[in-house]
């Protein structure tokens, strides 16, 4: 489903992504790990269009995003990719059922349509009785569930999350780790994480391990290029990594609209 191939990115003189590739196939779950400074949430940015390469090519079934047209790249985006951030990003006036509607009704879906389905999503995920509540008036995992229910109004082909954990107290880790693991199987959702939550890492159907920039290819993995097999997979365990990092601060362009246009969308 995506193709990620020579992918480099500088920040000023400081080099982030040195000559990375990987590809995603549809219905999996792949999570990245490694240490804070790696370039995990720098990549999944470029994977999700929210940030630009350098150089290198992101083909998402076949279609080329790097280059594509800043409007027609958000419509594609809005259609077709979730996003999920450490800390939820929900608009504060807006009630969740509001929020999740949201990227429905920029996306052109009619109101009615896009309020019942966001209230179905909420409903799925366990949240009936907050749908009209605002995010200051529910808890982290609630708002966090809610989150996940905004990414997923739109059927997107595949879902971005950056440390969706990281900010969550053990019994609502293991809620969104259920959540993503029921979408995966019952759906056939595809999923790309960062995270520091091994546990999470574990529901994972790849592992890719980064450092300093780069991808870190496993041991029997080199072997099996020094063999010349021609598709390598990098699955291996990896050390649980060091502190939190913010992730997921760079997402202001998620949704591009003024509060009050989408409130004008929404009245
Ligand atoms: N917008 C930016 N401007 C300058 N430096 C940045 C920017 N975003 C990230 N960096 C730097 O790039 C490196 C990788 O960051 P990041 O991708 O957030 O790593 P990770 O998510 O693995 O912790 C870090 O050294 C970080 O400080
Ligand atoms: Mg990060």
């Amino acid at each position: 489903m995506l193709e990620i191939k020579n992918i480099y990115k500088s920040f000023g003189n400081l080099q982030v992504l040195k000559d990375i590739s990987l590809s995603i196939e549809k219905g999996e779950i792949v999570a990245i790990v490694g240490p804070s400074g790696a370039g995990k949430t720098t990549l999944l940015q470029i994977i999700g269009t929210l940030e630009k390469p350098d150089s290198g090519s992101v083909l998402f079934n076949g279609t080329e995003l790097i280059g594509m047209k800043d409007k027609k790249l958000s419509a594609f985006r809005n259609k077709n990719m979730g996003f999920v951030f450490q800390f939820h990003q929900l608009l504060p006036e807006f009630t969740a059922q509001e929020n999740v509607a949201l990227p429905a009704l920029i996306a052109g879906t009619s109101k009615k349509a896009a309020m019942d389905k966001a209230a179905d999503l909420l409903t799925h995920l366990g949240l009936s009785d907050r749908i009209s509540h605002k995010p200051s008036e529910m808890s982290g995992g609630e708002r966090q569930r809610t989150a996940i229910a905004r990414a997923l109004i739109n059927d997107p082909e595949i879902i971005f999350a950056d440390e969706p954990t990281g900010s969550l107290d053990s019994a609502n880790r293991q809620e969104i780790q259920d959540i993503f693991v029921d979408l995966r199987d019952r759906l056939g959702q595809t999923v790309v994480m960062v995270t520091h939550d091994s546990s999470l890492a574990a529901i994972a159907d790849h592992i890719i391990e980064m450092a300093d920039g780069r991808i870190i290819i496993p041991p029997a993995e080199q072997e099996a290029i020094r063999e010349n097999i021609p598709h390598i997979e990098v699955e291996e365990s990896f050390s649980v990594v060091d502190s939190l990092d913010s992730g997921g601060d760079r997402s202001e362009n998620l949704i591009g609209d003024s509060v009050e246009e989408i409130r004008k969308s929404i009245d």
